[in-house]
C-alpha cells in the first residue's frame, strides 16, 4: 500500500491546529503539529513531512523564518504559508521568499484541500521528473543531459543505439542547442571513453594555422615552426574528434579531411612520411550540410563520408516541454553560488520562460537563468529579474514584427499545440492544473497530447 503524505501544520493557535488537523485528517493525510517554527525544526528531526503548513506570525521562530530555514536545508518540500486576510505585501514577499503558495484567513475548507493537493502533486511531479533523468543518466551515462522531450528522448535512443560504433557522426542543431554536450556523451558513452575527446573549432582558426593546428607540424615547415608539433588529429589517437562547425573548413581542408577518413592517415605540415591515427570522428555543423552540398559550398564526397549517421537536435522551441526541467537544472546548478541561494522560481516568471522562443536555445536559457539569479535581490527568481527579451515576449507575439507578407502567421493548430505546451511547461506539466487553464476536460488534454505525440 502506498504510504499516506505527511503533512506538517505550524502555527501558535490552537484552535486553528486541532481544526486544520481535522480537515486534512479526513482528507486521507497522516498529520503531525508544531506550536512555532523551531519545534517544526525539531518535528523534522524524525520524521521529513511531503509538506508544511505554517502561520506567519509566531512567537520565536515565525513563518517566514521556517520558510528561509526550509529553503535552506530541505529544497524539496512544499511551504504553504497562512497569511492574514488582505496582506497582499506579505502574499507577495512570501511567494518570493520560495514559498508554494499562501492561504488566508478566514479560510475557505474548499481552498485547503485543493492547495495541499495542488503542493503534494507537484512535489510528487519534482520526484518523477528527477527519477526520469537518473534513469536515462544510469542507463547511458548521460551526464549533464535534461530533458524529457520526445524530440530529446529521441536524440538519448541515438546515442546509445551509435555510441559504441566506431561510425562517423555528424550532428546538426541550431546554435546553442547542446551539439558540444551530446559528442561528449557520444565519447563518454563508447569503447574509447579512456582515451581523449578533442574538440576543434573549424570555424575559429585562419586556414593556414588550423591546418597545423588539425595535423600538427614539423619542425621548421613554415617560419615560426620552431618545434615539432602535434596535431589535434594526431592528439585524438584512441578517442574522439569533434569537428565543430565544420561547415567552415576551406576547400583545401575540406579535401585533406576527407583523405583522413578514407585512409586513417595523416601526415604533419611539413613531412611527407604518414602516420596512422585511430580516432573517430564526429562533425558538428549548426548549418544544414545537405544544402550547402546543393549549392556546392561543401564537397560531396566528404558529406557522405560524415553522413553516415546523423543526429537532428531539436531547436528548444520545439521542445518547450524541457524548458521548466532546464531551468530548474539550471537553478540547482547556479543557485547556490549566492547567499542566502536561489532556489526557485515564481509560476509568472516560468511563464515568461516557457512563452519566449530561444532564438539562442538551451545556452541562451543557461545564461538568462544564471543573470537572473545573480540580480535577483529574493531567493526565487521574479519576472523582473529576466532579460528584456523575454519580458517582452507576449507582447512580440500578439505585434506584428515582420510584414504580413513575410510572417510566419501559423495555422490554428500550431498556435493550438504552442499555447497548449506552454501552460504545461509553466505549470510543471500538472495535466490538471493545465487543463483547467485551457478550459478543457483532462481525457481531452491527454487525447490531444497523445495526437501530438506524447506518451500519456
Ligand atoms: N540537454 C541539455 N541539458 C542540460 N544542459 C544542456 C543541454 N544541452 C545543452 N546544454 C547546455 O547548453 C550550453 C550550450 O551547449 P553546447 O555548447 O553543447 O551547444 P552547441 O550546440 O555546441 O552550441 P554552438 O553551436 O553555439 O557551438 C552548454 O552550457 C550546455 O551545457
Ligand atoms: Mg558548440
Amino acid at each position: 500500500m502506498e504510504e499516506r503524505p505527511h503533512v506538517l501544520i505550524v502555527d501558535d493557535d490552537t484552535d486553528t491546529l486541532t481544526w486544520l488537523r481535522e480537515i486534512l485528517s479526513k482528507e486521507g493525510y497522516e498529520v503531525g503539529t508544531a506550536p512555532d517554527g523551531k519545534a517544526a525544526l525539531d518535528h523534522m528531526r524524525n520524521r521529513t513531512p511531503d509538506l508544511v503548513m505554517s502561520d506567519i506570525h509566531m512567537p520565536g521562530l515565525d513563518g517566514m523564518g521556517l520558510l528561509a530555514e526550509l529553503r535552506n536545508c530541505y529544497r524539496d518540500i512544499p511551504v504553504i504559508l497562512i497569511t492574514a486576510y488582505g496582506s497582499l505585501k506579505t502574499t507577495v514577499d512570501s511567494l518570493r521568499s520560495g514559498a508554494f503558495d499562501y492561504l488566508s484567513k478566514p479560510f475557505i475548507v474548499d481552498d485547503i484541500r485543493l492547495a495541499v493537493r495542488r503542493a503534494l502533486e507537484h512535489k510528487q511531479l519534482a520526484r518523477r521528473n528527477q527519477a526520469l533523468r537518473e534513469q536515462g543518466r544510469n542507463r547511458y551515462h548521460f551526464d549533464h543531459l535534461v530533458g524529457v522531450s520526445p524530440g530529446i528522448v529521441s536524440v538519448y535512443k541515438s546515442i546509445a543505439r551509435v555510441a559504441h560504433t566506431d561510425s562517423t557522426v555528424l550532428l546538426q542543431g541550431e546554435s546553442g542547442t547542446g551539439k558540444e554536450l551530446i559528442a561528449r556523451a557520444l565519447h563518454a558513452n563508447s569503447t574509447r571513453s579512456t582515451g581523449p575527446f578533442v574538440a576543434v573549432d573549424g570555424g575559429s582558426l585562419a586556414e593556414t594555422l588550423l591546418e597545423s593546428e588539425l595535423f600538427g607540424h614539423e619542425r621548421g615547415s613554415f617560419t615560426g615552426a620552431i618545434a615539432m608539433k602535434k596535431g589535434l588529429l594526431e592528439k585524438a589517437h584512441l578517442g574522439t574528434c569533434l569537428l565543430d562547425e565544420i561547415a567552415d573548413l576551406s576547400p583545401a581542408l575540406q579535401s585533406k579531411l576527407l583523405r583522413v577518413i578514407q585512409e586513417r592517415e595523416i601526415r604533419r605540415v611539413g613531412s611527407t612520411t604518414p602516420m596512422t591515427v585511430d580516432v573517430r570522428i564526429i562533425a558538428a555543423s549548426k548549418k544544414d550540410l545537405a544544402s550547402l552540398v546543393k549549392s556546392g559550398a561543401f564537397r560531396e564526397d566528404l558529406f557522405y563520408r560524415l553522413n553516415v549517421i546523423t543526429i537532428n537536435i531539436p531547436p528548444l522551441r520545439e521542445r518547450a516541454e524541457d524548458i521548466s526541467l532546464l531551468t530548474q537544472y539550471f537553478i540547482q546548478m547556479y543557485g547556490g553560488t549566492k547567499s542566502p541561494p536561489v532556489t526557485g522560481i515564481v509560476p509568472e516568471a516560468m511563464a515568461l520562460l516557457t512563452r519566449y522562443t530561444w532564438p539562442g536555445n538551451i545556452r541562451e536559457l543557461e545564461h538568462a537563468v544564471e543573470r537572473a539569479i545573480a540580480l535577483t535581490p529574493h531567493m526565487v527568481i521574479c519576472p523582473e529579474d529576466l532579460p528584456q527579451a523575454v519580458q517582452t515576449a507576449i507582447v512580440q507575439s500578439f505585434t506584428v514584427q515582420a510584414t504580413p507578407q513575410t510572417r510566419h502567421w501559423g495555422t490554428l493548430a500550431e498556435l493550438e499545440k504552442d499555447h497548449i505546451l506552454h501552460v504545461l511547461g509553466a505549470h510543471n506539466q500538472d495535466l490538471e492544473r493545465a487543463s483547467e487553464i485551457l478550459g478543457i476536460h483532462r481525457k481531452t488534454l491527454r487525447r490531444k497530447l497523445r495526437h501530438f505525440g506524447f506518451p500519456c
